[in-house]
Formats: C-alpha cells, sequence, structure tokens
C-alpha cells in the first residue's frame, strides 16, 4: 500500500512501541499492532506481557476481560488463559483443545516504552532496540519524560514521512517551531545499519516563535536540527541553539532539547504516536508538555487529513520529488528493503 510496493504494509521482524511503561499497570489495556489486535498488562511481579487481544472462542476482545492473578478471564463465557497465553480453564468442560491458546508476543521494557516484537518469536531480539546512550536518552543529568499518546487516523508511514522531512516545519508549524531556513538550508544526510540521519544547520536565522515564548529570547541564533531514523519505529531528534556571531554571548548554547517519536503501525489505515522529550531541566520540558501540544495537532491534523485524501481519491500512483525529499525516499526505501527481506527477497 501506498507509499510501498503493492502488497507491502509494514515491517514484522521489528521492535514497536505500543505504551509508555509508566501508564502500563496491572490492568488490561488493548492496542493494535499490525492489524492484529493485542492486550498488554503488567504482572504482579512488574513484568509487562503482551498477548493476542482475541479470545479464540468467539473472537471477543480480550481487552474487555477480567485481569486476576496474572491471567485473563475472557469477559464472554469465562474461558482463562494464563501469562504465557496457554487456556488454563473451560468453564464446564476438563478437556482444552490444544488450538486454544493465545499468542505471546516477546516484550522488551527498554528506555520509557514497552516494545513488543511484531514477528518471529525466533528473531526477536533486544540487541535491536535503540541504544539509550546512542540516542541521548541516557545522557548526564538527563531526564526523559514521556509526552503524549495519540492514536491517529493515517497510516503510519503518512506520519514517518512528516518525521524524515523537517522543511514542512517553515509551514505547517510556522508559528511554533520553525522558521524558513528549515526549507531552504540544505541537509547532511548520513547512515549506519538499520539508521538514517539527518542534520541540517542554519546560521544566522531568525529564532522560532517557541524560543520566545519559553526563553524571552528574540533575534538570530545559529541553530542544528537533526532527525535520526532507527527503522522500523523511532525518530530521535533534537534542536540545539546557539547565540550567533555579532551576539555578547556568541557560540554559547541558548537552548538544547531531545525529542523522541516512536511510530507504530496499528491498523492499516491507523497508527499510534508515542512523543517524549529528554532535557536536563524538568521545569523547561513541563513547559514544552504544554507548548508543544499544538505543534504536535498540527502533524496529526496534516497526516489525518492525506489519509482522507487518499480514502477518497484513491492511492496515488505518482507523485512530485522535490530535492529535499532525500530523506523521506530514503526512509521508504529502508523499510521497504526490510520488508523484502522478511520475505526472503
Ligand atoms: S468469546 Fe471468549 S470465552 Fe467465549
Ligand atoms: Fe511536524
Amino acid at each position: 500500500m501506498y507509499p510501498f510496493k503493492e502488497g507491502y504494509f509494514a515491517v514484522r521482524n521489528g521492535w514497536y512501541v505500543l505504551a509508555f511503561a509508566q501508564d502500563l499497570k496491572q490492568e488490561l489495556v488493548s492496542r493494535w499492532l499490525l492489524n492484529e489486535p493485542v492486550v498488554l498488562y503488567r504482572k504482579q511481579d512488574g513484568q509487562p506481557v503482551a498477548l493476542s487481544g482475541l479470545c479464540p472462542h468467539r473472537f471477543f476482545p480480550l481487552g474487555k476481560s477480567k485481569l486476576h492473578d496474572d491471567s485473563i478471564t475472557c469477559g464472554y463465557h469465562g474461558f482463562e488463559f494464563d501469562s504465557q497465553g496457554a487456556c488454563t480453564k473451560i468453564p464446564g468442560q476438563d478437556n482444552i483443545p490444544s488450538t486454544c491458546k493465545l499468542r505471546n508476543y516477546p516484550v522488551a521494557e527498554h528506555g520509557m516504552w514497552i516494545w513488543v516484537w511484531a514477528g518471529d518469536v525466533d528473531k526477536a531480539d533486544r540487541s535491536l532496540l535503540p541504544d539509550l546512550v546512542e540516542i541521548s536518552y541516557e545522557r548526564a543529568g538527563f531526564t526523559a519524560m514521556p509526552f503524549y499518546l495519540n492514536e491517529i487516523k493515517a497510516r503510519y508511514q503518512l506520519l514517518n514521512d512528516n518525521l524524515l522531512d523537517l522543511s514542512h516545519l517553515a509551514f505547517l508549524h510556522a508559528g511554533s517551531i520553525g522558521v524558513m531556513a528549515n526549507a531552504t538550508e540544505p541537509e547532511e544526510l548520513t547512515e549506519a545499519p538499520g539508521v538514517i540521519r539527518s542534520r541540517r544547520r542554519m546560521k544566522n536565522s531568525p529564532a522560532p516563535p517557541v524560543v520566545k515564548t519559553t526563553f524571552g529570547y528574540e533575534g538570530l541564533i545559529d541553530q542544528v536540527n537533526g532527525m535520526d531514523f532507527y527503522a522500523p519505529g523511532l525518530h530521535a531528534g533534537f534542536a540545539d541553539m546557539f547565540y550567533p556571531d555579532g551576539h555578547p554571548q556568541a557560540g554559547q548554547l541558548l537552548r538544547k532539547s531531545q525529542v523522541f517519536h516512536a511510530v507504530t503501525p496499528a491498523t492499516r489505515n491507523s497508527c499510534y504516536y508515542f512523543f517524549g522529550m529528554a532535557s536536563d531541566s524538568v521545569a523547561q520540558m513541563e513547559l514544552m508538555k504544554e507548548y508543544l501540544k499544538k505543534t504536535v495537532a498540527e502533524d496529526i491534523d496534516a497526516s489525518e487529513a492525506i489519509e482522507h485524501m487518499l480514502g477518497i481519491h484513491g492511492e496515488p500512483t505518482r507523485e512530485v520529488v522535490k530535492f529535499s525529499d532525500r530523506n523521506t525516499v530514503r526512509g521508504r526505501l529502508l523499510l521497504q528493503k526490510m520488508m523484502e527481506a522478511e520475505r526472503g527477497g
């Protein structure tokens, strides 16, 4: 499906975020992952669990069922399933058919997130989770904070496309975090296995409105904007701002922020968007959490509006490509290659 080749939707053998760790309690949470229903909860010992969210009897959603002693009792006819997904009880009979079990997904609690492995269990590999130091999540003096979970009525790649092409900041977010230089300055692109990186250095360009609102600074700044896509599910971005040449504090850091966008394919036409931040100032993050709500809503509106267009107009067969689409194009190609590799060609 667009923007991938026909018949391709999402990478299966990969880790995707399905919850913020702080939100997962000893209660059932319903989610979707690659078009499959999943139920999540924490066991009494704190370990996270992810099982198929569909009862194999009459397909009742297990997220609407009951959790007790780490087991789920289906809310419809009372089948019981343990935390491995094995059926342990069918009311009124001793025999439990061997087909009566739930898929048990590999789960990892890593950073502020609960990650679920969407593909083959024997291929689940914790070393494929993004390195927390490398993404500047774990950094001396830094605290990480989950901001928002949004369920978006748009296919996940529309949000990935958005995050891979930050030239949109100049237009979609002109009132908050964007300036024209986001669209006009050249981008440096590098890559490592499974990761693509973008950097845009903007010298002596106007500070975006967010700097005035949250720091009271107006005028020119030097800025480095970066975004690293850890395929298939996380974008780690930053905006480092410095006082420009000619300023009494020229070259000194004005502000630094690290943001994390986890994008998870839920159904074919919906996705989850987990937004979080890390900083050396919790007070600043509280401020940003309020301030960025509108900015994030702009990205959600854009993605949902495009999905709406595709739904009515149909899947596009060709699009106009601009020079600064290079990062989006290689992001799509990276995922396409991963999908083809796991199919064996
Ligand atoms: S649908 Fe779950 S026990 Fe019947
Ligand atoms: Fe955006």
